[in-house]
């Protein structure tokens, strides 16, 4: 398994680190033999090369079996929004490059973290959903996108095309069938031409997988009813933008947000990264909370090797350091807490022990 590692800015370079021992030491459990090539992505990029994702860092990625990503992202270029290259840009040239057109954003709850949860324990128990995100498509990438002569009106360009929902779709079709069965089509398709051929493309699609029930539901709606009851959903798929900024929400609910792993799939390759971001406040200082990344390695043994054993023994040592309170400051409660290289370190030992 050759896997690329691209920690990217903030603290990325610290949470892959950890990862990076897990999967060693997996590695060595199941007698895998595992290659790792590091590559620069983001402000750190555009420091070393003046590009957000140079070419040599696309060429190790094309090249590898699975990505492994941290974060992207600086303050230095957030407060200019004359700034002409952005980190930003790096992640959406590696997604477009890379044909990864799918982003999975699994929401699930740790028993021993429910109560961090903004929501009332009834709401939040035992929820259980996944986005799947349109990411290389919509108004993300559609043109004409700028501004006119005298720069006083601005546009961008939200487009479809029909191959790229079936795509899309067809992937939460298949997820829902091993799941419980149930789709959500999230649109505006009242508003939004967009929208309504999202919902007559999945509509054609749905008699093809019988045993699953679909739903179709505005995202206005579903912004609200995924606080009120976020039990209500299964499968969930929408556009780029309305996938962005619902699995934001989605993040936050089961009070694990420094948790949450995700995968994005595409034609070939696959890769893996924590849903949060660079939290520069931290960078540097070995206290950033390494366990969504960690999760992502488990997303990617799964994803990327159907490797289940392999994956399922990385979850269960995350769970066994939540319980044991070997953990960071964020999630300690007050408690004893350690640093993000001693988390790395116990549950590699604990995968070898
Ligand atoms: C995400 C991020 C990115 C996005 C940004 C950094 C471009 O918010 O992965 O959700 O909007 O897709
Ligand atoms: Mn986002």
């Amino acid at each position: 398994m050759n896997i690329a590692l691209l920690p990217g800015d903030g603290i990325g370079p610290e949470v892959i680190d950890q990862a990076v021992k897990v999967v060693k030491a997996i590695g060595q459990k199941f007698g895998h033999k595992i290659t790792f090539k590091e590559a620069i992505v983001g402000a750190a990029a555009i420091d070393a090369t003046g590009e957000p994702y140079p070419d040599a860092t696309h060429e190790i990625a094309a090249a590898s079996d699975a990505v492994l990503f941290g974060a992207i992202g600086d303050p230095k270029y957030d407060n200019d929004p004359k700034a002409k290259v952005r980190p930003e840009q790096g992640l959406l040239l590696m997604r477009q490059k890379l044909g990864l057109f799918a982003n999975v954003r699994p929401t699930f709850t740790f028993p021993s973290l429910v109560h961090k949860s903004p929501l009332k324990l009834d709401r939040v128990d035992g929820v259980d959903f996944v986005f799947f995100r349109e990411l290389t498509g919509g108004i993300y990438f559609g043109e004409p996108r700028g501004r006119n002569e005298q720069g006083t009106k601005a546009f961008d360009t939200n487009v479809y095309s029909k191959h790229e929902i079936v795509r899309l779709a067809r992937m939460g079709f298949e997820a829902a069938q091993k799941r419980r069965k149930l789709l959500t089509c999230v649109d505006k398709a009242n508003v939004m031409a967009t929208s309504r051929l999202w919902r007559e493309t999945v509509q054609e699609l749905a008699p093809e997988y019988p045993d699953v029930k679909v739903e179709y539901e505005f995202v206005d709606a579903v912004a609200m009813r995924l606080i009120q009851w976020p039990k209500a959903y299964d499968v969930l798929i929408t556009e780029n933008l309305f996938g962005d900024i619902l699995t934001d929400e989605a993040s936050v609910i089961s009070g694990s947000m420094g948790l949450m792993p995700s995968a994005s799939l595409g034609t070939s390759i696959k890769l893996f990264e924590p849903i949060h971001g660079s939290y520069p406040q931290a960078a540097g200082k070995d206290i950033a909370n390494p366990l969504a990344t960690v999760l992502s390695a488990a997303m990617m043994f799964d994803y990327a090797f159907d490797l289940k054993e392999e994956s399922k023994m990385i979850s269960d040592v995350v769970n066994q350091s939540l319980e044991e309170g070997y953990v960071t400051e964020d999630i300690a409660d007050g408690g004893k807490s350690y640093k993000t290289s001693e988390v790395g370190d116990w549950l590699a030992a604990k995968i070898l022990a």
